[in-house]
C-alpha cells in the first residue's frame, strides 16, 4: 500500500477490525481515497470521515460498525420486503454489508431523480464513499444544529425533493426529521438514507405518513405555516389524501 499515512488513518486502524481496513486499503490504493483527514461524526452505527481523492475533491467516508449488534434488531425489518434485497444472508455481518449497499443504492436512485443527495461514489462491505456535504472538512449544517433564517423556503424546497424522492426514486426516507437534513447554499440536502424503503415496501406507507408528521412538527415550531398532514402526503405521492 501507498505510504500516505495520516495521524487520522492510524487513529481509524485503532478502531476497524482487519477486514475494514483492507477494503479503505484498496480504496486508498486505487485512487478514491488519497488521504483522511479526520472524524466528522462518530455516531453508535457509523462513523463518518472527511477524506480527498486525488484530485483534492472532498469526501466523506461512511463506515459502519460491524460490531454494532444493536442494530441488527432495527435492521431487518428496513430489509424484508423490499424487492431490491430479497434473499440477502442474515448474520449480522452481512445484514451491516446488506445496510451499506442499500445506503448506496438508495443514495443512486436518488440522485437519479435529481433529489439533493450527497452523490454515492462507492460502496464495498461496510465502507462507502461520498460527496462530502461542506466545505474544508466541516459539514454543511444540519437542521438541528442551525434554525434556518428562510423556514418557509426551505420547507418548500423540502417538499420538492420528497416529490421526486417518491415519485421518480420511488422511495420514502423512513427517518426524516431535522438531524438527517443539512441546508447547504441555501437549500436542503436529504441525507442518512440507509433505511429508506422502495415505496411498495409494505411499511412505506407508515413510514411517510410519519415523516410527514416530523417534517411538519418541525417547521410548525419555527412558525411555518404548514400544510396539513394529510394535504402533505398528497402533494408529495400524488394520490390524494393519505
Ligand atoms: N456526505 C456527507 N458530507 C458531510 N458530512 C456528512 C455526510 N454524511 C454524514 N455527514 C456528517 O456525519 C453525521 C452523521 O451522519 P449520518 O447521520 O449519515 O450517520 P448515522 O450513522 O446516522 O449517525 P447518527 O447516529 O449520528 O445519526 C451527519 O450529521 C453529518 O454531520
Ligand atoms: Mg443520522
Amino acid at each position: 500500500m501507498r505510504e500516505k499515512r495520516s495521524e487520522e488513518l492510524e487513529a481509524l486502524e485503532e478502531v476497524f477490525d482487519r477486514s475494514t481496513l483492507m477494503v479503505v486499503y484498496d480504496f486508498m490504493n486505487h485512487g478514491f481515497i488519497d488521504e483522511i483527514h479526520g472524524v466528522v461524526s462518530a455516531g453508535k452505527e457509523s462513523r463518518v470521515y472527511w477524506a480527498k481523492n486525488s484530485e483534492g475533491k472532498e469526501l466523506a467516508i461512511k463506515i459502519y460498525l460491524t460490531g454494532s449488534s444493536e442494530f441488527r434488531k432495527g435492521m431487518v425489518q428496513y430489509i424484508e420486503g423490499d424487492p431490491r434485497f430479497s434473499g440477502v444472508k442474515r448474520d449480522t455481518r452481512s445484514l451491516i454489508f446488506t445496510w451499506a449497499r442499500k445506503e448506496f443504492k438508495n443514495l443512486e436512485q436518488a440522485v437519479r431523480a435529481k433529489v439533493r443527495v450527497p452523490r454515492p461514489i462507492i460502496v464495498r462491505n461496510n465502507v462507502l464513499i461520498m460527496d462530502f456535504i461542506g466545505k474544508d472538512g466541516v459539514s454543511a449544517p444540519t437542521l438541528k444544529e442551525r434554525i434556518p433564517s428562510n423556514p418557509e423556503r426551505i420547507y418548500e424546497a423540502l417538499l420538492v425533493e420528497l416529490e421526486k424522492l417518491y415519485r421518480k426514486a420511488e422511495l420514502v426516507h423512513g427517518d426524516l426529521s431535522e438531524y438527517n437534513i443539512m441546508v447547504w447554499k441555501a437549500k436542503p440536502v436529504i441525507f442518512d438514507v440507509s433505511q429508506a424503503v422502495s415505496i411498495s415496501h409494505p411499511m412505506s406507507n407508515f413510514l411517510l405518513k410519519r415523516d410527514v408528521e416530523n417534517l411538519n412538527r418541525f417547521f410548525r415550531k419555527l412558525g411555518v405555516n404548514v400544510l396539513p398532514d394529510n394535504n402533505l402526503y398528497g402533494r408529495i405521492t400524488g394520490h390524494g389524501q393519505a
